[in-house]
């Protein structure tokens, strides 16, 4: 069991948990024939299954995201309204053999994503450089674009960085070292193509797991080492914790999910896909997420809050008008909450620790007026760039919004300003948006990280 100092905090009336069915974890069963394609007796279920897009919940999204996105809402729409076009990462388990599963993904053409030979390859090698060279001494594995290249020879020219807010074009990405080496191992498909869910298999770990790829960016943000001591603070069902587990190996992992059903549902997921010798270090916890901060001030490294929030992807399928109509009522409530998780966990965070920010939405007021309004509450916490670190290297898999809409651009002031950084790199900083587009599915899904300045 993946249980210990477990304290379950009762939610105060009124606010519950949001009952957020995170698009990661949602496995799709589907045999694959050779073509990739789904049989057709299979596509027919579906289609009985088939759920109609709420009205309410749809024109809602009309009208907010035909402002905020005005150029990308229109393909946007198209790709979340129709589900056969999701794509599905397949994120290896590496506490299991998985050469069985490697071999049959790549006879269906999946290939790795975040291949190992290039950014990683050329990340090492610039290591190696610096080591022998001129070069200033290297800390942490992750360096940026243009400390690289000081530490490269005079004949390297690395392909000049976009600087386009619009939706990704392709660039160079591949030869970008700017990612992190790292053991995650995650297979995916050019098109549609979906992979079985794991076979459970008595005594077994499980060997894959399902996820939007776009999930692993907040954690590929959070640059979780060997030893450290990490919060995921809104843990269930759990993808983002074991993305964390295939990373590093961490002293500590404590799992917060205050809603008993869901912390069921990650009890298990932890349990199916890591191995016991790592119990001691994976914890599963029931506290709100907002009382963190106060109980254990300044105890982490790291901490991810993957907030609850108005997931897209599965609000458009609500089912009935009354659900969409409910689930409106709750979203206005959703930024307070967020903010309150955000505030809490910066507080949990030790001072040069780091807080990532998700949520699997595109609404602007979930997303960068949180991060701003915390930052405004918070002198000794900043923002970084996440656009040179993860869009660009990443823009050949994932299409990337406007740094910010020009709604919240009008309504919310940069008062970042003042600590000498221009409007354009304020509003980067504070996060980034991941947008489905045709042929690039991923997301939505948006993140921040904040950084608590050393005292
Ligand atoms: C987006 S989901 C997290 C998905 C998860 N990180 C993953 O990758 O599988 C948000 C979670 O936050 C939980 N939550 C809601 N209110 C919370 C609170 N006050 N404190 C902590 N967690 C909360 C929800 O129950 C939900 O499981």
């Amino acid at each position: 069991m993946f249980y210990s100092a477990c304290r379950t905090v009762r939610l105060k009336p009124g606010i519950t948990p949001t009952s957020c069915s995170c698009h990661t974890g949602r496995h799709v069963v589907l045999r694959l024939d050779e073509q990739g394609e789904a049989p057709s007796d299979q596509v027919n279920k579906r289609h009985k299954k088939e759920k109609v897009p709420c009205q309410p919940v749809l024109d809602h999204f009309d009208q907010q995201y035909g402002q905020e996105l005005p150029d990308l809402w229109a393909s946007t729409r198209s790709v979340l309204l129709n589900p056969h076009s999701w794509q599905y990462g397949v994120m290896l388990n590496r506490f299991t053999s998985a050469t069985d599963v490697i071999q049959i993904l790549q006879s269906k053409g999946f290939s790795r994503f975040l291949p190992q030979t290039d950014a990683s390859a050329l990340l090492c090698d610039a290591h190696s450089l610096a080591s022998k060279s001129k070069c200033p001494a290297v800390n942490g594995l992750v360096l940026s674009p243009r400390s690289i290249s000081k530490c490269l020879p005079d004949n390297f020219h690395p392909p000049s960085l976009g600087t386009s807010h619009a939706v990704s074009q392709d660039l160079e990405s591949d030869t970008l070292p700017s990612l992190p080496c790292h053991s995650l191992q995650c297979y995916i498909h050019p098109y549609t193509m979906r992979f079985p869910t794991p076979a459970h298999r008595p005594g077994q770990l499980k060997q894959y797991y399902l996820l939007n790829a776009a999930s692993l960016l907040p954690v590929l943000a959070l640059q979780v080492r060997d030893g450290e001591k990490v919060l995921d603070l809104c843990s269930a069902p759990g993808g983002k914790a074991l993305a964390i587990m295939q990373c590093a190996t961490p002293a500590l992992l404590c799992c917060n999910e205050p809603d008993p059903h869901r912390q069921e549902w990650l009890t298990k997921t932890l349990e199916s896909f890591l191995p016991h010798s790592l119990n001691s270090r994976v914890i599963v916890s029931a506290q709100d997420g907002r009382c963190f901060g106060m109980s254990e001030a300044a105890k982490y490294d790291k901490v991810l809050v993957d907030a609850p929030c108005s997931n897209d992807r599965s609000w458009l399928h609500s089912g009935s008008s009354q659900r969409g109509d409910h689930r409106l009522k709750e979203r206005v409530r959703l930024p307070v909450l967020q903010a309150q998780l955000l505030r809490s966990a910066l507080s949990a965070v030790r001072p040069g620790g780091v807080v990532v920010y998700s949520t699997c939405t595109l609404s602007s007021s979930e997303n960068y007026a949180v991060v701003e309004t915390v930052l405004n509450d918070f002198p000794e916490a900043e923002p970084d760039d996440l656009w040179e670190e993860i869009a660009i290297p990443l823009s050949k898999y994932f299409a990337f919004g406007p740094a910010h809409p020009s709604r919240g651009q009008a309504s919310h002031k940069p008062s970042l300003q003042s600590q000498n950084r221009t409007v354009s790199s304020y509003h980067h900083r504070l996060g980034i948006l991941v947008v489905p587009q045709p042929g690039k599915t991923w997301g939505p899904m948006f993140l921040s990280r904040i950084r608590r300045r050393p005292q």
